[in-house]
């Protein structure tokens, strides 16, 4: 669903569905109610919270939020809008008119300049797009002399009003992060030409006159909402020649751009499709009781909405255990540059008389990432921390809190749930919500990035009731309950785990500490951090690069790793369908939650190593589905091959209906049920006999292959564990060559390497063994030399480099090669 008629007015950042907001409001809270938002950007929670008859606190640090916010949320009477509208039109139309004065080419009238189109390195406009009244018509023509000398005679006189005048830098001169990029434009009256400030000063000028206060301000809010549109930042589009937008992140002046038409920007900001007046009836309707207050305790009494421009980082004026539910939009790291993309309208709105409402140095206290601030990735999370700690202590206890954000890189992902976390916060559920509409511009994104939205949600805990006391608790106790349940993730998960997620499993953590009588203990996550540094080389150990691992695994039986559960799901869903990133985040989010949430990187990964992009959405590699029918080729070429050298073959179970040459494998098998010297019947019924391929001899396993076309390879290494030690098995796994530097990813991977390198596991590729079967079918006999020969070890360089003959000689030496 498109944003209704109330949240078009004015122009906003990465503005949030009001939909899936209200729809969060209504969940989590009750009628009256009240519903805070610390960083309401335009508005849309307070907004949707007072349409559903909740109580809204709007908080923003940048004062044209809470100026949009008052603006949309304010009752305001059609007919006042009128009004004023027709006295500004009395004062300013006329004047402003003349600046745009043509001859139309085809009748000689006048006609009205609509467009110009100019060059960046011209000084005079290349075209003139303008409507001849006369012929009713849109018309085009070159600039005429007379064109020309105007703009001339435009250039060299003085903006009759006052224009703001403002650098688009910061105090100590360095330029905005997101500047313009052009030496020429750096301070704001730049970014227009000449005929549009003059234009902009006379109609501002006559808003100013406005004898009332809250009409004033809603007809600057006008002004601002097409303020941008009036600038020279549109590039010259040949599908939509006489519109203008605000086209990226920045002050940037496209090399061709469109200066437009003063007068019908703000005529269209009143009267237009995303207007005040049809905004303003929107809003008028939806929301049927509105009384701001001054302070919060006036939202006890009959006041239902505070309205405050102050940071995020300091919410003493709300009290402790007071607010029922929040739901917000936080900074995502330095994505977008508020303060620098909000001076524009700021520089604006602050007038002549320097309105204090709308103050130009609030980027101190902004939450972002930005060079030219000083600002880097250790502030944004650490002020993040800071007001997540704010937002928990106003928070009720046992009540809601609702983080949304855009997709971003894994780093700010992580930063923002920590942040929460260690604010004393248990994360209940992530959401993926793809986008109901994918914008042209999500669609221009890479293939594997989330186009959509993170929906998180947090609790307060219940037993919090203010800072524990450290004697109350028996500390060595509770560092032993949280040891357990820390294991307990690293179990479920199956694999090196960041700090990160195991904090989002940490709600187990809580609730184990909570059954042992530990009710105050859920708020501090430090202390699971703390247990694992304890814990370092001890139980656990620190994987660069991949998070926490059990130091000895093998004590611990933990699950199949979690990033192959994950890559089986997207597999499954690519076998069904042709997916976009978004279809598969959801479907992995809905089945992996808390600790098992997996990063939206590591599914990217994924998808990368199996599928290829195809008309915007992620479709199986044909590859995967040719590897598949492989599969029981390669069973059936070293069945045959394992004949020849003399053994006896065992077939996977699984495998040995697949068809090979016209035949089940079956037949290739050459027992009906395997027995084998020191091995348990347990263990060959559950692990031994779903090995892919055994050659057997004298009821020992000489070699063991398992053909694998994915990297999920824990379940086949563990089936070959079985295998006892006194057969002296040669192990192998055979897979298509072009997952080679994957897979020797995972045989390097900590959870692998030391088996790989304990009991000797090789790589045989597709590519050689196909090469090998054809090369030797004329033979009656080969020498299990040979398969050995083609094998490859799953080191990339090592010291001592194993090589192919002395493993053979080693082989040979103990007897297993002899034939
Ligand atoms: C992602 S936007 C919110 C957008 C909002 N959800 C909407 O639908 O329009 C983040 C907001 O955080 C604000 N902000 C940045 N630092 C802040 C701080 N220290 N305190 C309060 N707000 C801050 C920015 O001004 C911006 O409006
Ligand atoms: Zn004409």
């Amino acid at each position: 669903k498109g944003h209704p008629r109330r949240h078009l007015i004015h122009k906003f950042w990465a503005r949030k569905p009001h939909n899936v907001v209200a729809e969060y409001i209504k969940h989590y809270t009750k009628r009256g109610e009240i519903v805070l938002d610390p960083f309401v950007g335009s508005g849309v929670t307070a907004v949707e919270a007072l349409i559903l008859g909740r109580k809204a606190v709007a908080i923003d640090l940048n004062p044209i939020s809470t100026f949009i916010t008052e603006m949309v949320a304010k009752p305001l009477d059609l007919k006042d809008i009128e009004k004023a509208y027709r006295e500004i039109k009395r004062k300013a139309r006329e004047k402003i008119r003349e600046l745009y004065v043509t001859t139309c080419n085809k009748c000689g009238k006048d006609a009205n300049i609509m467009v110009c189109v100019w060059e960046r390195k011209n000084s005079n406009p290349l075209e003139i797009r303008f409507y001849c009244p006369t012929c009713k018509k849109k018309r085009s023509k070159s600039p005429s002399k007379e064109d020309l000398q105007k703009i001339e005679r435009i250039n060299i006189m003085d903006t009759p009003y006052w224009i703001p005048n403002v650098a688009l830098r910061y105090p100590d001169g360095k330029e905005y992060k997101e500047g313009t990029h052009i030496k020429e434009a750096s301070t704001l009256s730049r970014l227009f030409t000449k005929r549009n400030l003059v234009a902009l000063s006379i109609l501002f000028h006559k808003i100013e006159e406005l004898e009332d206060d809250t009409i004033r301000d809603f007809m600057k809010f006008a002004f601002t909402s097409m303020v941008h549109l009036a600038s020279n930042m549109t590039p010259d589009r040949p599908t939509r020649p006489f519109s203008s937008f605000w086209a990226q992140h920045r002050y940037w002046i496209p090399p061709r751009f469109l200066e437009s038409n003063v007068w019908a920007l703000f005529r269209s900001a009143i009267w237009g499709r995303q207007g005040l007046v049809k905004g303003k009836k929107d809003s008028n309707n939806a929301i049927k009781y509105f009384k701001q207050a001054k302070k919060f305790e006036e939202l006890e009494n009959d006041a239902n909405i505070l309205i405050s421009t102050q940071s995020a980082l300091d919410l003493s004026n709300i009290p402790n255990n007071s607010v029922d539910y929040v739901f917000t939009d936080p900074p995502y790291g330095g994505d977008i540059q508020y303060f620098e993309l909000s001076t524009l309208w700021l520089a604006w709105l602050r007038g002549k008389h320097e309105d204090k409402r709308f103050n130009l140095d609030w980027w101190e206290d902004e939450i972002t990432i930005n060079s030219e601030q000083n600002k880097d990735f250790d502030y944004y999370h650490n002020r993040l921390h800071v007001a997540f700690r704010e937002i928990f202590r106003v928070l009720k206890p046992g009540r809601y809190l609702t983080v949304t954000f855009h997709n971003t890189d894994v780093k700010v992902y992580n930063s923002i749930i920590r942040a929460v976390i260690f604010a004393g916060f248990e994360l209940e559920r992530i959401i993926y919500q793809p986008p109901a509409r994918a914008s042209a511009k999500a669609l221009l994104q890479p293939y594997g990035s989330a186009i959509g939205d993170y929906y998180i949600r947090f609790r307060k805990p219940i037993g919090f009731v203010g800072k524990i006391e450290e004697r109350e608790i028996d500390e060595k106790r509770a560092k032993t309950i949280i040891l357990n349940a820390i294991k307990r993730i690293l179990m479920e998960r199956g694999e090196p785990t960041p700090l990160t997620d195991i904090l989002k499993g940490h709600t187990l953590i809580y609730s184990e500490l909570r059954k042992h009588g530990y009710r105050f203990f859920g708020t501090n996550p430090e202390r699971i951090n703390k247990v694992l540094e304890e814990n370092r080389d001890k139980e656990f150990i620190f994987i660069k690069g991949q998070g926490w691992w059990f130091k000895n695994p093998s004590k611990y039986h933990p699950e199949l790793p979690l990033n192959e559960r994950v890559e089986a799901v997207v597999l499954d869903t690519l076998h069904r369908k042709v997916a976009t990133f978004d279809d598969i985040l959801q479907d992995i989010y809905l089945r992996f939650t808390n600790a098992q949430t997996p990063s939206p990187n590591s599914v990217k990964e994924i998808l990368k190593e199996y599928a290829r992009p195809e008309a915007r959405k992620w479709k199986l590699n044909p590859r995967i589905r040719e590897q598949e029918k492989e599969h029981s080729e390669m069973i059936g070429f070293l069945a045959q091959i394992g004949k020849k050298a003399g053994y006896q073959i065992w077939i996977g179970q699984k495998e040995q209906s697949d068809i090979f040459q016209g035949k089940p494998l079956s037949k290739l098998c050459d027992f009906k049920e395997l027995s084998l010297e020191n091995t348990s019947y347990d263990d060959i019924q559950r692990y031994v006999k779903q090995i892919d391929l055994l050659w057997i001899k004298e009821r020992k396993v000489a070699f063991a292959f398992e053909v694998e076309y994915t990297t999920a390879i824990t379940d086949a290494f563990m089936r070959c564990s079985m295998i006892p030690e006194s057969h002296h098995t040669k192990r192998f796994i055979v897979i298509p060559e072009e997952r080679e530097a994957f897979m020797y990813r995972k045989l390097h991977s900590e959870l692998l390497r030391e088996r790989v390198e304990k009991e000797g596991w090789k790589l045989i590729f597709f590519r050689d063994l196909r090469e090998f079967y054809s090369t030797t079918k004329k033979k009656l006999s080969i020498s299990p030399k040979e398969i050995v020969e083609i094998a490859k070890t799953p080191v990339e360089k090592r010291e001592k480099q194993v090589t192919i003959d002395s493993f053979a000689n080693q082989s040979s030496s103990n007897g297993l090669l002899e034939n």
